[in-house]
């Protein structure tokens, strides 16, 4: 094991010990310490989920990248492990990036990552070039491959960018070979999905472009993520630099989801639907796993890059991973739930039915900062249509977080902007939803430091980040006409 690892492992052993109970997310996995941003390698081996995760442990903002490492039985209950990856060998001295996870028919853990090196041009001017490599282990201890890296410069196809080429995210294919895919750009930073394919995965070969972009979606394309779902075929990416698009998609790094049908034999996806994966403010680079009972489980990273470096870099932690989020393809369009595990978390069951109110409200036993709440909001009657619903969390005198729908335009909105932020980024979203007279179902997960809120069903996805003090834990409800509600709330105990 190198001295840059060994030395990660032991610092974040040791600074840990300054983080309290009850200062991280209680079930949601952060950084150990530091900081983290997308999920990595997350897979189901030697009877473990294993979430890794792109991680500076040496401060609160992004740095020289490792890759955290934690398992869990549930997806809920998270064990740290140590450090699996360090910067350590000169092709990836500037950083470990995002990669995946397989298990080798030998029994071993392969991880594959981006590694970034710098290069000097002849201008002078220094460039960090990418390439994919590999890392096999026990799931914990991970020794680099010999012959990294194993996709480089050569393995692209004309136009394609060395500086964009990242995030291998690997499969086993039906007959035991191995794929994996690889965000990359054209020229003009304009993403494409590359496909590469291997007997034993160790040894890889270029197959095609799987997807491009073709100036739809942002610029380059991080992240990719390819799978069978429902008969369909699902490709995930996380473009860089999107413009909006109705409220379909927002201004900044976003995310994208193509369900087409996949040819398997020739290796060809055609595009049937696009969509986004997340319509709230913090969601990126998701990464599924396919779990050993056939479920297709996803986790995010709940930020934002262009709202994550205002905090110090001294506070202790930095960067929390979404719930995992069972995925299903109804009707065309990507379905999320969160995991069934989470019912085991719920206590205290307070219900509240047909409530009947206009103005604010607030129930019974309603409160709380960690809790599952499903509600049922509905007109009267189809005359009476209520203009405005609001659901107010994280709530005392002078904070709270709303989730408001209006049923006319159909159109949901999460509003952090009185949540205690003292900073001019984005604070609001809105999204526009599936409901018919006026009827919609909320499932609202509250974490200490977050909110994902389910649409009909997980239709639609909207989760944010908040960092109200943990106090302020009302709840209120608002209508602005008369509606009627269902309330089933659950208090989450880890
Ligand atoms: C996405 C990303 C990846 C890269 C990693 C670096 O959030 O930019 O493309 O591998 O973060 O930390």
């Amino acid at each position: 094991m190198s001295q840059t690892l060994r030395d990660a492992r032991k610092y974040e052993e040791i600074t840990e010990q300054n983080i309290g109970a009850g200062e991280k997310p209680s079930f949601h996995l952060a950084a150990r310490v530091g900081w983290m941003n997308d999920p990595n390698g997350f897979s189901y081996y030697q009877g473990k989920y294993h979430l890794f995760y792109q991680y500076h442990p040496y401060n609160s903002h992004w740095g020289p990248m490792h890759w955290g490492h934690a398992v869990s039985g549930d997806l809920l209950h998270w064990e740290y492990l140590p450090a699996a990856l360090a910067p350590d060998m000169a092709y990836d001295e500037a950083g470990c990036f995002s990669g995946s996870a397989v298990e080798l028919p030998d029994g071993r853990q392969l991880l594959m990552y981006t590694g970034v090196h710098k290069e000097v041009q002849e201008d002078g001017q220094v460039r960090e070039v990418q390439a994919q490599c590999l890392a096999i282990g026990d799931g914990r201890d991970y020794g680099k491959y010999q012959g990294n890296p194993v996709l480089g410069e050569h393995d692209l196809p004309e136009g394609g960018s060395k500086y964009d080429f990242r995030d291998p995210k690997m499969w086993k294919a039906a007959d035991g070979t191995f794929r994996c895919v690889v965000g990359n750009c054209a020229p003009g930073r304009d993403g494409q999905i590359l496909l590469y394919s291997s007997k034993d995965g160790l040894s890889w070969k270029y197959e095609k472009i799987l997807a491009a972009n073709h100036g739809r979606f942002g610029k380059a394309w991080e992240c990719p993520d390819f799978f069978g779902l429902d008969g369909k075929h699902v490709l995930l990416t996380s473009p860089m630099d999107m413009l909006p698009q109705g409220l379909e998609y927002h201004n900044g790094n976003g995310t994208l989801c193509l369900i087409g049908d996949y040819d398997e034999k020739e290796e060809v996806f055609t595009e049937e639907q696009d969509q986004a994966i997340d319509y709230g403010i913090d969601f990126y680079a998701p990464q599924t796993l396919l779990a050993p009972d056939g479920r297709r489980i996803m986790v995010g990273w709940m930020q934002n890059w262009d709202t994550c470096n205002l905090h110090s870099p001294e506070q202790p932690w930095f960067g929390q991973m979404s719930l995992p989020r069972e995925l299903s393809v109804v009707n065309g369009r990507l379905v999320q739930k969160p995991v069934r595990e989470l019912l085991a978390l719920r206590r205290e069951k307070v219900r509240h039915e047909n409530v009947i109110f206009s103005g604010l409200k607030t129930l019974d036993g309603v409160k709380g900062r960690k809790i599952d709440m499903e509600l049922s909001i509905r007109p009267l009657d189809e005359e009476n249509m209520y203009r405005k619903f609001a659901v107010r969390f994280a709530q005392d005198s002078t904070y709270h977080t709303a989730i408001s729908f209006r049923p006319l335009e159909s159109i949901l909105k999460i509003d952090r902007k009185f949540s205690g932020t003292r900073r001019a980024v984005i604070h609001q979203r809105r999204s526009r939803v599936g409901s018919k007279n006026g009827e919609i179902k909320l499932r609202v997960i509250l974490d200490l430091f977050s909110v994902e809120v389910f649409v009909n069903g997980g239709e639609h996805v909207l989760s944010a980040t908040i960092y109200t003090d943990r106090a302020a834990d009302g709840i209120s409800f608002l209508v602005d006409g008369v509606a009627a509600m269902d309330v089933v709330k659950y208090s989450l105990e880890i």
